[in-house]
């Protein structure tokens, strides 16, 4: 069994796509241990109680300066021994000592198809306002190893969504995690699950 824990900020609707993939069978041999968040109110936490996975939030607000606050996630992300990391929206950057320790084993969902609009300030809205501001006919989203830069890591998979004349920002964002985040993120964590993921010299292959 993969020991999957998800990290989140906001609604959580890629951790429920994620907890829909196993119930579903979609995502095999993979047990999600913990939810870790770093807002108290975050919505995802709510739903990590309603699919009984353990939530635990570590809040940078409880620490007196930002290395307490890092260690305390770090302790929060080992002590729950996991395999494979997901970061489902989880708008922290992450410790470079977590990045070491766990290489080729945290992966993130980002909404476009990188390397476009992506990178620092590249993130919710943002994404989608920049996507529409330049014009481009097709979007999507990438699921990626992280690495210790911001959006550089090995790209696992993308997936290509349309960009229509009169979409909004909003009507962006909805189709793209409709048509490609709750899709690619279930999918990679299955693949993963069933060691078809190997990363040699900064490049994924998947395996059969
Ligand atoms: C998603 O767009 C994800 O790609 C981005 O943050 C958003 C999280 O949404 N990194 P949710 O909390 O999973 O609903």
């Amino acid at each position: 069994m993969l020991r999957v824990v998800v990290c989140v900020s906001g609604g959580g609707t890629n951790l429920q796509a994620i907890i829909d993939g196993v119930a579903q069978g979609a995502i095999c041999n993979t047990d999600l241990v913990r939810v870790i968040s770093n807002n108290p109110g975050a919505y995802a936490l709510k739903r990590a109680k309603a699919a009984g996975i353990e939530g635990v939030c570590v809040s940078p607000k409880e620490f007196e300066d930002r290395q307490q606050f890092e260690e305390a996630l770090i302790r929060c992300v080992e002590e729950a021994e996991p395999d494979l990391v997901v970061l489902a929206g989880f708008l922290v950057k992450i410790p470079v000592q977590l990045i070491r320790r766990y290489q080729n084993r945290i992966i993130n969902i980002h909404p476009s198809l990188i390397p476009a609009f992506c990178g620092t300030g590249y993130y919710g809205l943002k994404v989608h306002e920049a996507a529409l501001k330049r014009g481009v006919k097709i979007t999507g989203a990438t699921v990626h190893f992280v690495d210790e830069g911001m959006d550089t890591g090995p790209i696992i998979k993308q997936k290509a969504v349309k960009v229509y004349a009169d979409d909004t920002p909003e009507i962006l964002q909805k189709r793209v995690m409709e048509e490609a985040e709750w899709v690619l993120l279930p999918w990679c964590i299955n693949l993963i699950a069933a060691g078809q993921v190997k990363v040699e010299n900064g490049r994924v292959t998947i395996t059969e």
